[in-house]
């Protein structure tokens, strides 16, 4: 083992056994890091039983830093563990951050395609130049523990035309052969996919390019392609996307475009449409699992204009619950995996005709249905469906936080997910999905209703996370 991998390997468990309590946010159902810096999902899979969920992690500075790979495996979602750090910067090739990436199940073991940033020194812009966004695979015969790492792709061995920022490979199989999307920037600063495909993951040919017939930001994040119900989608977090209302007021945008014909010759794309209209959703990930396709979402913005005072306590962000990817009427709705379920405890109901609070646990799972209007306050954020929009409004807590939209339709119900300082909440059987984190004082958490209809509470168990 090389000596830099020795020492971080080392240094990494004392910062996470020295890290302060994760104080009154900590959450009870949403996994977080042990300490620092978490950002995108990484290498979702489930591989020979257990569900592993890795993530950009930067465990010596809560407000990030170089990233390493975490790590987190389940047999149900439900108990997880903390693995030691999957990937560390060690090589040449990743030295200033082992970045997002993809997993890829054999019988053999786990390979892990991932981007090794390095970053020179000196008066560069970092967009034509100063800057490596290599591809790279890791192999690890136990998915606990990686025994190689190569290096696949440079700047170099990308097609011409592009700046520096190529990254984010997404790598599937598919008849026989595998696949890979990278996201990338052009010289002319105009967002697009590149597809590679490869025999034997090790050699890998452009094939295609994904663009948009005009320009739809500068530089697409972290794509994903897959295919649900003989429609497929491409999954995108574009950058430089206009700022023009429900789904596009964050600083970068997330969502998917269907994709029309075949990805590795003749296709095109259609519009794009958002795929969570909250404050704190970048970067998902999918997976499939059996039958269905399950997503993971970094419940976190880049460069937003909010913050999350968990910093202060040696955090900051956490990922989404796992959610059902499913198609309907050619469109992608997201719902809690089923397995959510399984946090429940105590449940409560209540009919409402009138204004009413009803005092809650800090975790729970709330189910509203209406008749007409409805206001829903939860300690600080107020949910309100008029005019053919839900609207979230953060009046307190919501640390710079300010008001969202997402389209009701003809909104008669709701299911919210609401730990300590996180909210997911699936509208319209999860057509309208708004994700927010916010930060109430306190323990005490009030349901407020006004309007007319029921009300279900599910107390919510916190899930377990064994730690080394
Ligand atoms: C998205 C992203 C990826 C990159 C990673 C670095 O949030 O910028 O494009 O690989 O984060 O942490």
């Amino acid at each position: 083992m090389n000596a830099l991998r020795k020492d971080l390997e080392k240094l990494v468990p004392l910062a996470e056994q020295s890290a302060p309590d994760p104080g009154p946010w900590g959450l009870a159902f949403h996994l977080a890091p042990p300490t620092g810096w978490l950002n995108d999902p990484n290498g979702l899979c489930r591989f020979r039983g257990e569900y592993h969920v890795f993530y950009q992690y930067a465990p010596f500075d809560a407000n990030g830093g170089v990233k390493f790979w975490g790590h987190y495996k389940s047999r149900d979602m439900l108990a997880w563990e903390q693995c030691p750090v999957m990937m560390c910067p060690d090589q040449p090739w990743d030295l200033h951050g082992v970045y997002s990436g993809s997993a890829l199940c054999g019988e053999d073991g786990m390979y892990l395609f991932y981007t090794g940033s390095v970053k020179y020194d000196g008066g560069h812009d970092y967009i034509m130049t100063g800057r490596e966004n290599n591809t790279a695979l890791a192999f690890s015969p136990d998915g606990v523990h990686v025994e190689w790492k190569r290096l696949l792709m440079g700047p170099e061995d990308y097609p011409s035309g592009l700046s520096r920022h190529v990254r984010d490979p997404k790598v599937w199989e598919q008849d026989g052969r595998y696949y890979m999307v990278l996201g990338a920037r052009t010289a002319e600063s105009v967002g697009e996919v590149l597809v590679f495909a490869s025999e034997d993951k090790l050699r890998w040919t452009h094939i295609n390019t994904l663009r948009t017939p005009e320009p739809f930001g500068y530089m697409w994040e972290c794509p994903d392609l897959f295919q649900l119900d003989g429609q497929w989608f491409l999954l995108v977090s574009p950058q430089g996307v206009e700022k023009t209302g429900p789904g596009f007021e964050n600083k970068y945008a997330c969502g998917y475009f269907p994709l029309y014909g075949d990805f590795r010759g003749d296709c095109t794309l259609g519009g794009f449409v958002p795929l969570d209209y909250g404050f704190d959703f970048y970067a998902p990930q999918t997976f499939r699992d059996g039958e269905r396709r399950l997503l993971i979402g970094w419940m976190g913005m880049p460069d937003a204009e909010y913050s999350s005072p968990t910093a202060t306590s040696g955090w900051q962000h956490c990922l989404t619950v796992p959610r059902e990817v499913v198609c309907v009427d050619g469109r992608l709705r997201m719902r809690p995996a089923t397995e959510l379920e399984g946090l429940r405890g105590e449940r409560r109901e209540y009919a409402f005709s009138e204004r009413r609070s009803i005092p809650l646990p800090q975790s729970a799972e709330i189910q509203v249905s209406w008749e007409g209007s409805l206001s829903l306050d939860l300690s600080g954020v107020r949910l309100e469906v008029a005019d053919g929009l839900l609207t979230l409004t953060a009046e307190t807590g919501g640390y710079g936080r300010t008001v969202r939209s997402a389209p009701a339709g003809s909104l008669r119900e709701m299911r919210i997910l609401m730990d300590t300082s996180a909210l997911e909440i699936f509208a319209n059987g999860g057509a309208s999905v708004l994700t927010a984190r916010w930060y109430p004082e306190g323990t005490e958490r009030t349901l407020t209703l006004g309007g007319g209809g029921r009300a279900a509470v599910y107390a919510l168990r916190p899930m377990t996370v064994t730690r080394p």
